[in-house]
């Protein structure tokens, strides 16, 4: 699916991702800066927090409870859309979704 990724300064960038993919992983293969990934993917240290639009929420896997413990310690404002990018994996359907890189990651 194409996923819009929008950066806090206004940027955008739209990438093309495949399915199966986590958005982390999308990002990293971008190069794009908004996403660090330290843990290089295992809900272990939130670095990979973005916004999804709003739009997208109730179409994306339900959090689990270690991504939820994880979300409490992110650096930028956690916010109802909050998601950690590696534990969201992108499939068909998620064609067009939007999501904003928190300042902090920039
Ligand atoms: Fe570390 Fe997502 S890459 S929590």
């Amino acid at each position: 699916p194409t996923v819009i990724f929008n950066f806090s300064d206004d940027r955008q960038q739209v990438v093309e991702a495949a399915a199966g993919q986590t958005l982390m992983q999308v990002a990293a293969n971008h190069g794009l800066e908004g996403i660090l990934g330290d843990c290089g993917g295992a809900c272990q240290c939130a670095t990979c927090h973005v916004y999804i639009d709003e739009s997208w929420l109730d179409r994306l896997p339900e959090m689990d409870g270690m991504e939820d413990d994880m979300l409490e310690g992110v650096a930028a404002p956690r916010l109802a859309q909050s998601r950690l990018g590696c534990c969201v994996t992108l499939q068909a359907e998620h064609e067009g979704m939007a999501v904003t890189f928190p300042p902090t990651q920039i």
